[in-house]
């Protein structure tokens, strides 16, 4: 073995991959095999934002930008959010444009953490998290959320509180669970965040897939605004997870940091992709809606299936994704989703792979065909019935 494997940092070492591509993967390889894993839209990106990526490449305009991103771009999220939620980040010195969500969650952890340094994040949670955390030198530290409908309880979550708390990692609506936060727990979290000297990483990627209510962002209460780190893209809202475009919404202090990072990892994100999310912002405001109807008709049509089959299961408000419990199966999530892509070629997450506070449930994602969803369920039904004696 070559010597210098000894030499790779534990921390990039120690990273595993996550249950979905390990699932993914395999179910890929099979010529019948049903894909429930997928964390995407199934709606190819819509036809405006592809012509303007497409004129932009046409007039030459793919080179660098500003590193923050374009400020017509700055514009745009500036006034969307302003728009959708009411409140207002300044484009020029308080929004940063990166390759995804995921280049933004990165840069701003490894700007505001040290070594030792705890993050508290209520789970099941989103894997992404955790290997970022770790790469900087942080410690993840889990609030459970199994018991309390997979929403944090805010008393419970300032019992972790320590010294060594850095910030705090929110992700509503929920991957993997598609739950989201009501006025009064959003209330409470803000109540208790803004007592503490901590930073609040808001993960909003989902906020556009709400089917209950309107969304709750973090960001609309005054107290926590300087210590607010909002995340946000088009990846989900409008079938763009290719295009690499992400947002950082955080007061001016943060962001000044938070750039130089950025920079130094990636200089910008890709130009002509910044030019489509222009479009993205300007004139597709209403694709997120159409789309959602589509979710709304896959959801309960999953949820009432899984509920006849006798799983217990929660009809979630947000994101893609329903999180049944397989617990009256007396299978591991892990061994459930193996014996499942075996034996019937369906591939589903274990919820185990979004922490131990996933286990006894699976993640189904709804982010595909009505048909896939039926044969998937079907076949779903069919070993559920096998497993009993
Ligand atoms: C909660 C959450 N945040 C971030 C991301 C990554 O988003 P992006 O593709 O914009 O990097 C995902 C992708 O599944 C996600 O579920």
């Amino acid at each position: 073995m070559n010597s210098l494997i000894t030499q790779i940092n534990e921390n990039a070492a120690g990273i595993s991959i996550p249950g979905i591509r390990v699932f993914a993967n395999k179910v890929n390889l099979l010529p019948d095999g049903i894909n429930l894993t997928i964390g995407e839209p199934d709606f190819p990106t819509p036809e405006p934002i592809k012509q303007a990526a497409v004129a932009a490449i046409t007039n030459n305009l793919t080179g660098y930008s500003h590193n923050a991103g374009l400020l017509s771009l700055r514009k745009s999220v500036s006034r969307h959010f302003h728009q959708s939620y009411g409140f207002a980040y300044d484009p020029e010195h308080e929004i940063l444009i990166t390759n995804g969500a995921s280049s933004g969650i990165d840069a701003a952890l490894r700007t505001i953490l040290r070594e030792g340094d705890e993050v508290i994040l209520p789970a099941p949670i989103y894997s992404g998290y955790d290997p970022v955390i770790r790469l900087a030198g942080g410690v993840p530290v889990y609030l459970d959320t199994s018991d309390t409908g997979f929403k944090p309880d805010p008393v419970r979550l300032e019992a972790l509180v320590t010294l060594r708390t850095k910030a705090v990692i929110l992700n509503y609506p929920s991957n993997p669970t598609g739950a989201t936060l009501d006025r009064d727990t959003t209330d409470r979290l803000a109540d208790v965040l803004s007592r503490h000297d901590l930073f609040v990483i808001s993960d909003e990627i989902y906020s556009e897939n709400v089917y209950s209510g309107p969304h709750i962002s973090l960001a609309s209460y005054p107290s926590l605004r300087n210590q607010l780190i909002l995340i946000h893209g088009l990846s989900k809202s409008h079938s763009m997870t290719g295009w690499r475009v992400g947002f950082v919404l955080a007061p001016r202090f943060l962001t000044e940091q938070i750039l130089k990072v950025h920079m130094s990892n990636s200089i910008c994100a890709s130009l002509p992709s910044q030019y489509a999310a222009i479009e993205a912002l300007e004139t597709c405001r209403d694709i997120p809606k159409e789309m959602n109807k589509a979710y709304i008709r896959r959801r309960d049509y999953a949820h009432r299936r899984l509920t006849e089959m006798g799983l217990d299961v929660e009809l979630p408000t947000g994101a893609f994704y329903l999180f049944p419990s397989i617990t009256r199966t007396r299978l591991g999530s892990w061994e459930f989703a193996e014996k499942l892509l075996d034996s019937q070629h369906v591939a589903v997450v274990p919820g185990g792979s979004f922490t131990s506070y996933g286990e006894g449930f699976i993640r189904i994602s709804y982010a595909t065909s009505m048909d896939t969803l039926v044969k998937g369920l079907d076949r779903m039904e069919t070993f559920l019935h096998e497993l009993q004696p």
